[in-house]
């Protein structure tokens, strides 16, 4: 099955997308909260439900406002980037200089925004649309990570990845433009948007990984499951299943389900497989819980 992607983001939710919509379908919600929305896997490929995307990291949230807000700039200038590009094979190649092309635009992008990561917060561009362009840039030719891994020798992948983006952009910022986004932290968010016609999709930062510019400390997932708890609204949690905190804090799993490494680069990167755990109070094919 395909899906629309935006960027590449660490943890993004790829491979999940099937079971996740399997349990919102159940749900039936009027309202998906995507309460760590991160890259907006989920809340690009949710169709007929209304979406509230919602992250604590003001670059992304930034990135999906400036594309609700400015669709045509943002397709323009992102087009003219991958035009510009002197990929190998690609659009604009210059024989002269093979090779440099994603390399030489990162680094020109690099130079009117600064330099380290694009989420860092010694490093915000104080245009708007600039900053949305170079997180789109960079979270399109990096190689993992927060973006900050530039393209080089890759770079022919890296031009179709970025290729494909423009040329799903259209639709992805048709989706966009009815989301409501959110810049909150979870804790604020779930009491804000608590009703019996919402759902919660909640994809937690992993424990002891330092892969966002937030990240979650145990105290954060014992709020979350006192948060779960009480709520009025459906939720559908995942977590890797091979952390021994979540059995403490969350109990028994609703359903646990194996999936196959995309690549050695995912999450657990010697394994071939990874175990997921969801919570959820829907039952999957059946009525809700509540
Ligand atoms: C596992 S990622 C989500 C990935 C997303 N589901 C996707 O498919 O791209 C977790 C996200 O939670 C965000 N986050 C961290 N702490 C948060 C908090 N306290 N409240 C809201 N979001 C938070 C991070 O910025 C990160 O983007």
């Amino acid at each position: 099955m395909k899906y629309l992607r935006l960027i590449k983001y660490p943890g993004a939710k790829t491979s999940l997308l099937h079971d996740i919509f399997r349990v919102v379908k159940a749900a039936q919600p009027s309202v998906i909260v995507d309460v760590f929305g991160g890259s907006g896997l989920v809340s690009l490929n949710t169709a007929g439900i209304q979406v509230v995307y919602n992250d604590i990291d003001p670059i992304l949230v930034n990135m999906f406002r400036m594309i609700q807000q400015h669709p045509e700039q943002i397709m323009r200038k992102l087009k003219s980037l991958l035009e510009r590009a002197t990929i190998p094979g690609g659009i604009g190649h210059d024989k002269k200089f093979p090779g440099t092309g994603m390399a030489r635009e990162a680094k020109a992008l690099r130079k009117r925004g600064g330099k380290g990561n694009p989420g860092s917060r010694d490093d915000i561009p104080s245009d708007p649309l600039e900053l949305a362009l170079r997180t789109l840039y960079r979270f399109n030719t990096s190689f993992g990570g927060l973006g900050n891994t530039y393209a080089t020798r890759k770079e022919k992948a890296s031009a179709s990845y970025l290729r494909k983006t423009v040329f799903d952009l259209p639709e992805m910022s048709r989706r966009i433009r009815s989301w409501k986004i959110e810049n909150m932290d979870f804790r604020d968010l779930i009491k804000k948007y608590d009703s019996a016609d919402s759902f919660f999709y909640l994809d937690p930062p992993y424990p002891g990984k330092q892969w966002y510019n937030v990240n979650f400390l145990d105290v954060d997932f014992r709020d979350l499951a006192t948060l779960i708890h009480g709520l009025k609204a459906n939720y559908l949690l995942n977590v890797d299943w091979d952390v021994p905190l979540f059995l403490e804090i969350f109990g028994k799993p609703s359903f646990v389900k194996v999936y196959e490494n995309a690549n050695g680069r995912s999450e657990t990167a010697t394994k071939h497989y990874r175990r997921k755990s969801f919570y959820t109070d829907v039952i999957p094919g059946g009525k809700n819980q509540h």
